[in-house]
């Protein structure tokens, strides 16, 4: 009946009691608020949310990462509209969308430097969190959730490196293949199943196209469950005792959308400084000649960011040795927040810790040389040092640093009672 109310309008729901306070005076956004909460849900999260006064340059790395995912999410599908996936065509594509694709060349690099800058600013993201304690209680499932995307953005972007076809492509994947032949017993299957052949060929190709493809926007799925996690647990911070005060907080906006803003903007005056000026720092020359399974190059080199990985790969002299030492030096990132244990949370106030965070960044930076040089000569020494102090770091010192601090933190507390009684 014309003029009379709806049994939508008078279901219960929508009384005027019903309706949140916040969202009755506004018009459609308050209709929209009572029905769908996403308004408030966002001033809560994003705009009164409290972030504490004292967070550093460090903390705007969370925004840089999302930013630049978002920005491999649309050049990636620009470029998957123009690539073609096969090992005859894939190279002829990749170079068509240089030449003739308008903006082509751009897109492309684009993508590239974003992949090696995501990478980059994954490795400090991961770094300042060991660093400041950001694994611990109450973040263990925001860490853990962390390490997935690592690991997730890792396979991709190897993934996305097989794609252009060129010459580090194939034998990539061919070096890929023969370390997953490694693993006794199930080892030559799965590495039948990954190259769909003897070696690299189309469905290589093929399978990995899929992986770049759907891992790419899986990554986007849980970085929305890793901010949700940061959202329930609240920030962290440098001094590592929680703000709890107001004083000690401030909105999130405007103060940190400005500072967050600050980082973006040199984040990407980086990110045109590679893309324009040098883009040689990080293409391969040697993959801008097809992939020629009958020529393998002189030097076959992982892209710079999986180095580390690559020199501990190289230093142990078995082949499935090494590949699982490479692959621990992920998974121990799993276990961190149980083999830390003090209650003293950033390096900032364990000076032993502190030195063992500086030993651990360059015994990473050493691991990229090591095998940048193919782990030889001086370089298999250095290889070995720094990988058995990469494990060290984590499955002994930080349980000996955490009983130590424990037993003093104890004692400290035994005679601050004693004085008081
Ligand atoms: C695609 C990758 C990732 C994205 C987009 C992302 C995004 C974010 C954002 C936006 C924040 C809040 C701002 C900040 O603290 O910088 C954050 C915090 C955090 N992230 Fe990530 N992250 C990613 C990967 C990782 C990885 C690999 C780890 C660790 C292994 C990690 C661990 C953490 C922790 C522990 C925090 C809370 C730190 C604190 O406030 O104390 N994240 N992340
Ligand atoms: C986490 C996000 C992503 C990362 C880290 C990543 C990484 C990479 C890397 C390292 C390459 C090789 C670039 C080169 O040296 O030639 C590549 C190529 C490629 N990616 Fe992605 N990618 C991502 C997302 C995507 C998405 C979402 C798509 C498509 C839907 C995509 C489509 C492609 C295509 C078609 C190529 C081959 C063309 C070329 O090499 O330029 N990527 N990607």
């Amino acid at each position: 009946m014309a003029g009379s109310p709806s049994r939508h309008e008078t279901g219960p729901g929508v009384t005027g009691e019903d309706i949140p306070q916040s969202s009755r005076t506004t018009g459609f956004t308050g209709w929209l608020d009572a029905r769908l909460p996403v308004i408030s849900a966002f001033r809560n999260e994003y705009v009164s949310f409290p972030m504490p006064r004292s967070l550093n340059a460090l903390w705007t790395v969370g925004a840089m990462l999302t930013v630049v995912l978002v920005l491999m999410l649309l050049s990636g599908l620009a470029l998957a509209m123009n690539y073609t996936p096969t090992a005859a065509g894939a190279f002829a594509s990749v170079e068509a969308i240089e030449r003739r694709l308008p903006a082509g060349w751009l897109l492309r690099s684009m993508h590239m430097t974003g992949a090696s800058l995501f990478l980059a600013a994954l490795y400090v993201h991961l770094f300042r969190g060991l660093y400041y304690g950001s694994y611990k209680a109450p973040r263990e499932v925001l860490w853990l959730v962390g390490v997935a995307l690592l690991a997730m953005v890792m396979v991709t972007a190897f993934a996305g490196y097989v794609l252009p076809w060129g010459q580090m492509s194939y034998w990539g994947a061919d070096v890929a293949g023969k370390a997953i032949g490694a693993v006794p017993g199930v080892g030559p299957f799965m590495e039948r199943l990954f190259l769909g052949g003897d070696q690299p060929g189309d469905t290589t190709l093929h399978h990995l196209f899929v992986l770049h493809f759907t891992l790419a926007f899986g990554v986007l799925g849980v970085v929305g469950i890793h901010v949700a996690a940061l959202h329930v647990a609240g920030p962290g911070n440098p001094t590592g005792v929680p703000a709890k005060v107001p004083e000690q907080t401030l909105p999130f906006h405007p103060y940190f959308t400005v500072k967050d803003g600050l980082g973006l903007v040199v984040f990407a005056i980086l990110f045109a400084g590679v893309m324009f000026f040098l883009p040689g720092l990080i293409t391969e020359p040697e993959n801008y000649r097809p992939a020629n399974p009958l020529h393998t190059p002189a030097d076959i080199e992982p892209e710079w960011y999986f180095l580390p990985f690559y020199g501990i790969l190289q230093s142990i002299p078995s082949k499935f040795g090494g590949l699982l030492a490479s692959v621990g030096a992920i998974l121990v990132l799993f276990i961190t927040p149980w083999l830390d244990t003090s209650p003293i949370r950033s390096a900032r106030n364990r000076p032993v810790y502190r030195a063992g965070m500086v030993a651990l960044v360059i015994a990473f930076i050493l691991l990229g040389f090591a095998g940048k040089h193919h782990v030889e000569g001086v370089w298999l020494y250095v290889g070995q040092i720094a990988t058995l102090y990469y494990y060290l770091h984590f499955l002994v010192l930080m349980p000996l640093v955490s009983r130590r601090e424990k037993a003093a933190l104890a004692h400290a507390s035994a005679l601050r009672t004693g004085e008081e009684a």
